[in-house]
């Protein structure tokens, strides 16, 4: 087995399921809004050198791990440095990857509800009130989260080149002209002007805020899909001659248009009818719907394909993180594809059920937060940066900068010597910042 590890087809091909496990939820609910609500350009430019001081270190370093090991998350660890326990650090990110799957996989299903909803005419009336008869539901949305579970597990019980490769080649094209097209009709609903002033209106007292500044790594942090054994389980079935600088930052682009494109669809449709900003589930399942709504026949052809985009953009980030499980487990277990991806996929929607039910249909809380949003907010907060923190440690302190420049293929470049510091040292403290301003919010 060891001879034959799985490898993309092409460089496109990789680069699509990278940017397939970037787009997800992030870029539709979140990045805008804090966009709009921290300071507008301002935060843009912060968000832009968190990108290049942080997200384009961690990325380049999860890829150097994953191609110089060619092995998953953490056999990378252990093939690189035999006998250390750096292995922890990709440990965090497997159980980080996980556990984020079990709840994503919850608003997953939602959305393929809702997908279905606009198939049979639309959510009409109380968009509130339907979204939480939903969730609060025993059974519904535990049928859904299954079957885009099944969806997933079906992706990545094909293979790398075949199943993941194959698809992410089909709905990231797919993805992209659904939310030009959208943002394009949104923009003609007549609150443009206002959205434009909402999302880039340049407030540089933001600057003096450092909460911005937490908010824009943290964003640029999972944005990118770092911290979870991701980048690194996607780079070790690459062949070497990829170069990663420029693979790093067409993901990294791209996963920023589609950000802001996705805040071009929501906010002038937002403004048109003189509802106010919001993020996060609320805005997907409750403001858009009542948008689709007031829109009129065509609300309901609209409404379906926010939702088919929707889903999309999670399953693309669903089968990545799926993707980096089922690659520890066949290795550690030594058993086929076919077989872990099925029983991961098992478990994974098992422990989703948890947070599926603590949506209302039962009480289940930790810490005061409903299962979901314990899940969430412990791997958020704890577990992403501190994979990501311990691989940047691991390879800065334990590689040569020869070495680094090698791996990172940053040798016959003339900032490779800037990237090796920003690396060891920037990257570093604001991964620090990010988990301990990140941990005080959550705790308190
Ligand atoms: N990067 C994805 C997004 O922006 C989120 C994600 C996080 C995906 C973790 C996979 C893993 O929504």
């Amino acid at each position: 087995m060891k001879d034959t590890r799985e490898q993309w087809g092409s460089h496109w091909g990789f680069i699509l399921a990278t940017m397939g496990s970037a787009v997800g939820l992030g870029n539709i609910w979140r990045f805008s809004y804090a966009m709009g609500s921290g300071g507008g350009s301002a935060f843009l430019i912060i968000y832009l050198i968190s990108v290049l001081l942080l997200g384009f270190p961690v990325m380049m370093v999860e890829f150097s791990i994953g191609r110089r090991a060619q092995a998953d998350a953490v056999e990378s660890f252990k093939k690189i440095a035999p006998k250390t326990a750096w292995f922890i650090a990709g440990g965090f990110g497997v159980l980080a990857a996980f556990l984020i799957l079990s709840f994503y996989g919850v608003i997953g299903g939602w959305s393929m509800r809702y997908t279905w909803e606009y198939i049979s005419g639309g959510v009409t009336g109380d968009s509130s009130a339907f979204f939480t008869n939903f969730i609060g539901d025993t059974f519904s949305p535990v049928f859904w989260q299954s079957l885009f579970m099944l969806l997933a597990v079906g992706i990545v019980f094909i293979g790398v080149q075949k199943g993941i490769e194959l698809t992410s080649k089909l709905m990231m094209p797919i993805l992209s002209f659904l939310i030009i097209a959208l943002a394009i009709y949104s923009m003609t609903l007549g609150g443009t002007t206002e959205a434009l002033n909402f999302m880039f209106r340049p407030d540089w007292e933001a600057f003096a805020d450092p909460n911005v500044y937490v908010t824009a790594m943290g964003q640029a942090f999972f944005t990118l899909s770092l911290g979870m054994g991701i980048m690194l389980t996607y780079s070790s079935y690459l062949n070497p001659d990829e170069r990663l600088p420029s693979s790093a930052a067409i993901v990294i682009a791209l996963d920023t248009a589609f950000a802001i494109i996705s805040g071009l669809v929501i906010f002038p449709a937002l403004f048109a009818f003189g509802l106010d900003p919001a993020e996060g589930a609320g805005l997907i399942f409750i403001v858009l719907p009542t948008i689709f709504e007031a829109l009129g026949g065509i609300g309901v052809f609209v409404g379906l394909v926010f939702f088919v985009l929707f889903t999309l953009a999670a399953l693309s980030s669903a089968i990545s993180l799926l993707e980096v499980s089922v690659a520890y487990f066949m290795r550690r277990f030594n058993k086929s594809r076919k077989v872990v991806t099925v029983l991961t996929g098992i478990a994974i929607t098992l422990l989703g059920v948890v947070s599926s039910l603590s949506q209302g249909a039962m009480e289940i809380t930790v810490f005061g937060y409903s299962f979901l949003d314990f899940i969430d907010g412990f791997t958020g907060n704890v577990l992403l940066p501190l994979s990501a923190l311990l691989a940047v440690i691991f390879v800065t302190w334990t590689w040569k900068n020869d070495e680094i420049l090698e791996h990172t293929d940053t040798k016959d470049t003339s900032w490779g010597p800037s990237f090796i510091f920003v690396t060891k040292y920037i990257a570093p403290l604001a991964i620090l910042v990010v988990l301990i301003m990140g941990m005080l919010n959550w705790l308190s």
